[in-house]
């Protein structure tokens, strides 16, 4: 007995376990003795809301393997026995699709709280880049998902995506042989997606959600306020700030957690399609390899990034690689964004500015990624993408609320735009001609607006005194 001491003070059957696992004190340092700040708000709930749609998602998913085939000769018709003949069926289906959108509902918002109260600073970059490769993990695993119902759209959406590494010079066509397991989309092709969707890319989740958590545990939570509530504590070691995650804020999310029930539920019930945004109508037909759909898009998770594809037609490749792009400058926004006050409550009202743009540019991105390409949206598409990118440049300049900075910046960047479109003019191409005259100005009116109008209003260059400790 004496080689092995008790440590512990719990008894019973909890003790019998935490003298072999540490599970009072785990307990302890991520819930009762975690201690969060006192003034979460609203965006706050989105974290958890992401915990608990993973969880819909792979008990769901379970019970659809049970039934789903991945064979391209029955998958279609095994998806349509889940819906008509399996017990509950229906419901396991719907759970699974309209997951997978509130999923990226919920994980847009998370991430939008992130640039609003600046998470991604004061060593919290590690806990953005696990973020980041968990936004990655998801949409390969949406990506997979999507082929396996073996649809029209599974199959032409997955022969828009697996041809865009045909773009990269070189290898790209043995890279995408690779990826189908043959040359065209057929049954290696399902069998390995299905593979990837139900085992691989879900471990891989379950595992950086983990990683997320702990990173973040490690640092502690941000808030609302930017404050560092780690900064002032009491004789005990407990910031003056903080409350106990458990109980406090295990209750908290509760009501938040049954009116994001409510939501979903009424979704699976009353409109599971959401209008071919969930669940698109062509994929109510069959695969057919010979019969090209006559729009294809894909689901609307995906659209803004399909739209920066479609506007940068340089090369197929340049296009592959500005859509890459797009995610991945989201990646180094934390050594962009230099300023020292992380909450936009304290920064100066060009960079709320810049955050509110950047958030309409993106469902704009959107909204062009699901419509029927005309001369007037291919342009659109190609203003929107500049804006997102110049986004990025205008935030790095806001880190110094410099005007000579602003104004440098603005020559710099208003020029390449310009110089981009005396490149793209092509005076035998009159609509298009016409398009670049008439859209410049959503680019440099962006531009104008977050650099040039602190030299006319000093008051929105003004940033605010942050305060000792969170303010409610
Ligand atoms: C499956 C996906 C994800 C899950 C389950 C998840 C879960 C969580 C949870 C539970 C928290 C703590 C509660 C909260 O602050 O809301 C958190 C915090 C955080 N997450 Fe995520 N997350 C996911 C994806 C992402 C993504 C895509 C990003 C951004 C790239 C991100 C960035 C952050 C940041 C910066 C924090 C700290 C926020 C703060 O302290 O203010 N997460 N996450």
């Amino acid at each position: 007995m004496a080689a092995y001491p008790r440590k512990t003070e719990a008894t019973g059957l909890l003790g019998w376990v935490d003298e072999r696992f540490p599970i009072v004190q785990t307990w302890k340092d991520h819930m009762s003795e975690y201690y969060a700040p006192k003034n979460f708000n609203v965006w706050y709930y989105f974290g958890v809301l992401a915990m608990l749609v993973l969880v819909i998602q792979i008990v769901s998913g379970i019970f659809l393997t049970m039934h789903y085939k991945p064979d391209t000769g029955m998958a279609f018709a095994s998806v349509e026995y889940i819906m008509r003949d399996v017990p509950g069926g229906w419901f396991i289906r719907y759970m699974h699709s309209t997951g997978a959108s509130a999923f990226f509902i919920v994980i847009y918002f998370h991430m939008f709280r992130g640039l609003m109260y600046g998470s991604y600073k004061g060593k919290r970059e590690l806990v953005w880049l696990i973020g980041m490769a968990l936004y990655l993990a998801l949409m390969a695993e949406a990506f997979m998902g999507y082929l396996l119902p073996w649809g029209q759209m599974s199959f032409w959406g997955a022969q828009v995506i697996i041809n865009l590494f045909n773009t990269i010079p070189v290898i790209g066509e043995g890279l995408s042989l690779f990826i189908r397991g043959d040359f065209v989309i057929s049954d290696p092709t399902l069998n390995r997606l299905f593979a990837f969707h139900v085992a691989a890319v879900p471990l891989i989740l379950v595992a950086l959600v983990f990683v997320h958590i702990v990173a973040l545990h490690t640092v502690g939570s941000n808030n609302p306020d930017g404050v560092e509530i780690k900064a002032l504590k009491n004789e005990k070691g407990i910031p003056l700030d903080g409350i106990p995650f458990h109980p406090y804020y295990t209750v908290h999310d509760i009501p938040a957690i049954v009116v994001f029930l409510m939501a979903f539920f009424a979704v699976i019930f009353f409109m599971p399609e959401v209008g071919g945004y969930f669940l698109e109508h062509a994929n109510f037909e069959p695969a057919n390899p010979l019969k090209t759909p006559e729009h294809i898009a894909p689901v609307w998770y995906f659209t803004p990034f399909y739209t920066v594809l479609r506007a940068v037609t340089l090369s197929p490749f340049m296009g592959t690689l500005a859509m890459f792009g797009a995610i991945i400058m989201l990646f180094v926004l934390p050594w962009l964004d230099r300023n020292p006050i992380k909450s936009w409550r304290y920064r100066n009202t060009v960079h709320m500015l810049n955050l509110a743009i950047f958030a309409a540019v993106f469902i704009i991105l959107g909204y062009l990624g699901v419509k029927a390409v005309t001369p007037e949206y291919k342009e659109m598409g190609v203003r929107m993408t500049e804006i997102y990118f110049l986004f990025f440049a205008v935030i790095f300049i806001h880190s110094k609320t410099d005007l000579s900075r602003y104004v440098i910046g603005f020559i710099v960047l208003a020029g390449a735009v310009v110089a981009i479109d005396f490149w793209r003019y092509n005076p035998d191409d009159a609509i298009s001609g016409a398009q670049i005259m008439k859209q410049w100005v959503w680019p440099i009116g962006y531009l104008a607006l977050t650099l040039l109008l602190p030299l006319v209003m000093k008051s929105c260059n003004a940033e605010k005194a942050v305060p000792e400790r969170v303010t409610s």
